[in-house]
């Protein structure tokens, strides 16, 4: 009796810090439009270019039937994006000189179908008259990763608009600003809070791997050189690990890449989570969502409660699509998303 009431009231303790956690997420996200990102809106474009929602949605439709890679390849690029100088489409800039956001290690890897939806989206809005270089490729990227998160099965949401492109894009600027496979838990937490983002945006966000894959030198230290002690990471489902070993032999081919979320990889949902809890998660900075008691706990409900992840995925990607965006006179409207004007 003792022991369950004490259980009992441990759980709604944790409950109750739980729902103050999401909410405190929520409110945020409700809160901020009147703040301080007053610049973006819904309806940036109702009356130069109504129908850019549908236009570019078609556009992504149809790269997506072509190839699937079309959607992780479409939100990963956003969040590179905007973690590089903001949301401002700098990382599609090309790259004459061999110096550009696109040329630096950690960008290497971004699927060239992402930069393609993007150029196929703006050819397809400039072809409507009234809309012809009026819509940034800044938006019309943040339009095309909430497309791709619908067609694959994940929540529809009202994307804010308003970007501005930017103008400058430098490999150097790409050093350090992105997270890497290894890092631990504080370093993720660091560097998302560097941009305004907190450790439930961060949970949130790495859902995102729930879609899309991973080259095998990403995570063959956890199944070949873990440590001095065993090679194989002891926190991954040693069944998997086989399984990893199969598909991702010693001196791999570097080309080839595995699904990030073994269960349900073109689906997106919140498998990852379940994933994670069992032990089949691919990169060692996922392992780390479950780094500390408060992580674990969100990584738990997102797991039990899939409509609970998509509303928190949801403010949280509104959130990543304000990180330091350019409006105004900033910046310009892109007439060709690989060039500035
Ligand atoms: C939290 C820190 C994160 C780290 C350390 C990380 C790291 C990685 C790595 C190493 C890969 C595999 C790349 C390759 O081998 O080609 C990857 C893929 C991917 N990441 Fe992340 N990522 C993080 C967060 C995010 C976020 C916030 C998003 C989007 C909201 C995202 C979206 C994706 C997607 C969709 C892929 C698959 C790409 C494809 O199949 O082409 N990641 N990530
Ligand atoms: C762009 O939008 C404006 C209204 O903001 C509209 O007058 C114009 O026709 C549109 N097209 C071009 C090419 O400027
Ligand atoms: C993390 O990985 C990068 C390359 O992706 C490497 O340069 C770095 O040394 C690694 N850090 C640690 C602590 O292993
Ligand atoms: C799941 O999350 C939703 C959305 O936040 C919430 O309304 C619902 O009560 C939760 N369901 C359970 C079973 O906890």
């Amino acid at each position: 009796m003792e022991t369950s009431l004490h259980w009992h009231r441990t759980s709604i303790i944790k409950d109750l810090s739980f729902f103050l956690l999401v909410l405190e997420s929520l409110l945020l996200f409700l809160s901020l439009p009147n703040c301080c990102f007053a610049q973006l809106k819904r309806d940036y474009y109702r009356d130069s270019c109504p129908n850019v929602e549908s236009i570019v949605r078609n556009a992504v439709e149809k790269k997506l039937q072509e190839t699937f890679v079309t959607a992780p390849a479409t939100l990963r690029l956003f969040f590179h994006d905007c973690f590089i100088q903001g949301c401002d489409a700098s990382v599609i800039l090309a790259s004459p000189s061999g110096d550009a956001e696109k040329d630096a290690p950690d960008d290497l890897s971004l699927a060239g179908d992402g930069f393609d939806t993007v150029i196929r989206a703006k050819a397809a809005v400039d072809s409507v008259p009234g809309c012809k270089n009026n819509v940034s490729c800044a938006d019309i990227l943040a339009l095309a990763t909430r497309d791709v998160i619908v067609l694959s099965g994940g929540p529809n949401y009202d994307v804010e608009l308003g970007r501005r492109d930017g103008r400058q894009s430098t490999k150097a600027s790409v050093d350090h600003h992105l997270p890497l496979a290894n890092f631990s838990y504080k370093n993720l937490e660091d560097m998302f809070a560097s941009h305004g983002l907190s450790q439930v945006d961060l949970i949130a966000l790495s859902g995102a791997h729930t879609i899309g894959f991973s080259h095998c030198s990403q995570f063959s230290k956890r199944i070949y050189d873990f440590s001095n002690k065993s090679s194989i990471d002891p926190t991954l489902d040693q069944e998997y690990a086989r399984q990893l070993q199969q598909a991702c032999p010693r001196n791999v081919d570097p080309r080839i890449a595995v699904p990030m979320d073994p269960t349900t990889p073109l689906k997106f949902d919140n498998e990852f989570y379940k994933n994670l809890l069992q032990g089949k998660a691919l990169l060692a900075s996922d392992q780390a969502l479950l780094a500390t008691r408060k992580s674990r706990r969100v990584v738990t409900a997102f797991a039990s409660n899939s409509s609970l992840f998509e509303q928190v995925f949801v403010a949280s990607i509104t959130r990543l699509g304000r990180v330091g965006v350019k409006t105004g006179n900033q910046g310009e409207i892109r007439r060709d998303c690989r060039m500035v004007n």
